[in-house]
């Protein structure tokens, strides 16, 4: 007739940590797994300050309502005006099959995959003190929280700068 509440109490310890590990982001330290874990909300509420921080779609944004991070506004430099490209996650036109050492090499060292110096117009040298933690943030929220859009950056009718493998360049 005695129920077993030491039982449940016993699991109730081991398992709390364990649930607590993972929601605080434990896979920092390599907690061992077989999928990808899905970044922390912890981590995306961080990465989404970063980009406001940052004004990342303050640039990569067309002005008249422009898909958020989709590209489209041109950036006056010193070599005339730069179209900001789409950096939605979608694989074709934005930063989907970036890696996030790619994403480092643009973000903070203003060279694109493919090794293509970025224009001064993305501002790098001003995020290359950006901390790893924050760039991690940042890369998870742009490719998980941002909606992809299969679209160059540029208004149709001019030559889209990402189109299949010239994906980089920006001729
Ligand atoms: C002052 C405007 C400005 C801001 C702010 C800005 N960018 Fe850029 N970004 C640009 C422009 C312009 C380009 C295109 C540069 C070129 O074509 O060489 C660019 C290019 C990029 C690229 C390279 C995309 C490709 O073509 O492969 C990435 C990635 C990127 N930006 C990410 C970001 C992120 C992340 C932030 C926020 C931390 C950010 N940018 C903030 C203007 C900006």
């Amino acid at each position: 007739m005695k129920k077993p509440p030491r039982m449940a109490t016993d699991l109730f310890v081991l398992t709390l940590p364990a649930i607590l590990a993972i929601a605080m982001g434990g896979a920092k330290h390599g907690v061992p797994s077989k999928a990808p874990a899905p970044a922390s909300s912890v981590l995306l509420v961080r990465g989404e300050h970063v980009a406001q921080a940052a004004n990342c779609a303050g640039c990569h944004t067309a002005p008249n309502g422009g898909a958020p991070f989709a590209g489209g506004r041109a950036i006056s430099s010193p070599f005339g005006s730069i179209e900001a490209s789409n950096i939605t996650p979608d694989p074709r036109f934005g930063i989907g099959r970036y890696t996030y050492e790619d994403f480092d090499r643009a973000v903070r060292h203003g060279v694109a995959p493919g090794g293509k110096a970025l224009y001064s117009a993305m501002p790098y040298t001003e995020f290359s003190t950006m901390s790893d933690d924050d760039l991690r943030a940042l890369y998870a929220y742009l490719m998980q929280r941002v909606a992809p859009v299969a679209k160059p950056a540029l208004p149709a009718g001019e030559q889209p700068p990402n189109d299949d493998d010239s994906h980089y360049s920006h001729s």
